[in-house]
């Protein structure tokens, strides 16, 4: 397997993909205002594991551990009899992805611009030393910058198992228009050892993505759209 596959495809309405959740996920699903993005990244997740493993999709057992209390209600999620493999998945209203390595712990995040599109962005995500190069951006330029650089930082915050726990601001990572890096890690959790960190290339000009695998190889990513 290259060392880092991925997955992305567009949020849909298809009741068969619930066919591939277990009872825990279907009951996720149900307590939604709009199901879809949770069903459709969470099929996504289970095929891609399925076709890693050779196991049945709708057989795949996942486990949760949370990195700050501990519990196995919420968290990081693993599979269960694969230590050696990783996973991660994320989605919004109109995209899902998912991510497996054997490298080490992965995060995937992907944004649309919508989402970073609100006044406090900066004081929320930025270090006072990454602002400058936002200053001169406007309109879907600046968006774009916006969720490149939340993508990165949350996909470092994912693959630590923080989370938002972290706050981003705190986390340092080099500017948009650069190839992507940790550059910092301010917060007083204990830092990650060596991070890689990409960025995806998504097929909706609107979204950005980004994966991070705590390793110090380089990651080779397959990156498939449906
Ligand atoms: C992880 C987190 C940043 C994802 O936020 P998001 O942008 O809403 O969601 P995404 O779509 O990108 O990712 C969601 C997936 O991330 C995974 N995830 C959840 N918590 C995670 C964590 N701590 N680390 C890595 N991945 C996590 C799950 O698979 C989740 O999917 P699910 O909720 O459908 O099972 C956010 O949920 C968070 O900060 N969680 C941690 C909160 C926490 O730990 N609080 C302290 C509790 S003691």
């Amino acid at each position: 397997m290259s060392s880092v596959v991925i997955r992305a495809t567009p949020v849909v309405d298809d009741a068969r993909l619930l066919d591939l959740l277990d009872d825990g996920e279907r009951e996720r699903a149900d307590r939604r205002r709009d199901p879809n993005p949770f069903v459709t990244a969470h099929a996504l997740l289970r095929r891609l594991v399925a076709d890693e493993t050779g196991a049945d999709p709708r057989a795949i057992e996942f486990e949760k551990r949370c990195a700050t209390c501990g519990t196995d209600k919420h968290g990081k999620p693993h599979v269960v009899g694969h230590r050696d493999l990783f996973v991660s998945v994320s989605y919004g209203e109109r995209a899902a992805v998912a991510a497996v390595t054997r490298l080490g712990e992965v995060g995937v995040d992907v944004e649309d611009f919508a989402s970073t599109d609100f006044d406090g962005f900066p004081s929320v995500t930025l270090d006072a030393s990454e602002q400058g190069y936002f200053a001169d951006l406007t309109g879907n330029d600046l968006l774009a910058a916006r969720a490149t650089t939340w993508a990165r930082k949350e996909a470092i915050l994912k693959a630590t198992g923080h989370g938002l726990v972290v706050d981003p601001s705190e986390v340092l990572v080099s500017a948009p228009d650069v190839p992507a890096e940790l550059l910092e890690w301010k917060a007083k959790e204990h830092p990650p050892g060596p991070t890689q960190v990409r960025d995806v290339s998504m097929p909706w000009p609107d979204h950005r993505a980004a994966v991070a695998v705590l390793t110090d190889r380089e990651l080779d990513l397959d990156v498939h759209t449906a």
